[in-house]
């Protein structure tokens, strides 16, 4: 099987192609409860996932739905607002579709956040962290099957998959802005369970700093299709405590809904730097 239908991906972004004015440089994917950077940008279209040939539908609380275009700082993106989750049933072709039509619309770097647990203890629920590199623990891969070396590598290099100049660079933008962020491992996983108390301390042991049901599949394909990449997380909620931890959807919106305008504000900074 192939690893994506190519027919069904170049109708799509014919589809798209037919309506932009500009082609966007930058694809940006918001992660639950991040939305803030929509209102940072000059929209000059907006598309329902539903009006999109192929596309998959979105049915998270807290996510859009739509596929935006527009200018934000001076670059042309184009923003996911609303991104599919495995463990909403998607297979890993559909959770990464958006990606590889972003490329094929023009996009050379994707900018992913996500809300996620941290186990690092010197993380607060609030923080943000650039993420340096990531564990892959989904039980399925994006690039499994017939490879179409068109689109990249049968066995893609990953040894950087975060973009050091991007990592420099936001790093600096927090710095003069006096925004704490943290650096770190993301461990991407299918969800939808919130992890027990022994699995955040396993995920901590193996070298993770947060976690979270997202961006590993995508980021994956992104790095297979030779784009750049750039990641942040907001830590929603503590996987270290020794007490019980409960956590529940509405924290971790809510608390990546009062970090999203400092992150806006780091996207929108390096979009600037580019
Ligand atoms: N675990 C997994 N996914 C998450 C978490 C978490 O603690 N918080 C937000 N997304």
């Amino acid at each position: 099987m192939e690893n994506v239908n190519t027919v069904r991906l170049q109708e799509t972004i014919d589809f798209i192609k037919n309506k932009l004015v500009a082609a966007p440089e930058v694809g940006i994917i918001l992660g639950s409860g991040l939305g803030g950077l929509v209102d940072e940008c000059e929209i000059s279209l907006s598309l329902a996932y539903s009006e999109i040939p192929n596309f998959p539908v979105s049915t998270v609380k807290g996510h859009g739905g739509q596929l935006i275009f527009g200018k934000i700082n001076g670059k042309e993106v184009v923003m996911l607002s609303g991104r599919f989750h495995y463990y909403e049933g998607y297979s890993m072709q559909e959770v990464t579709f958006p990606v590889r039509v972003m490329k094929g619309l023009g996009a050379k770097l994707l900018m992913v956040s996500n809300a996620a647990g941290g186990m690092n203890r010197e993380f607060n629920v609030g923080d943000l962290m650039i993420i340096r590199d990531h564990i892959n623990l989904f039980p399925e891969h994006p690039l499994r099957g017939r490879n179409d070396e068109h689109i990249g590598p049968r066995f893609p290099d990953m040894t950087e998959p975060y973009d050091q100049y991007f990592i420099t660079k936001a790093k600096q933008i927090a710095l003069r802005n006096q925004i704490k962020v943290h650096e770190g491992v993301y461990i991407g996983l299918q969800g939808p369970t919130f992890e027990t108390k022994a699995e955040y301390k396993f995920l901590h042991v193996i070298g993770g700093d947060t976690v979270g049901m997202s961006t590993v599949p995508e980021v994956i394909v992104a790095i297979h299709a030779g784009m750049k990449v750039f990641g942040m997380s907001v830590v929603t909620d503590l996987g270290i405590r020794e007490e019980n931890n409960i956590i529940t959807h509405e924290e971790v919106l809510e608390a990546a809904h009062k970090a999203a305008p400092l992150m806006a504000k780091i996207f929108k900074e390096l979009l600037g730097e580019i």
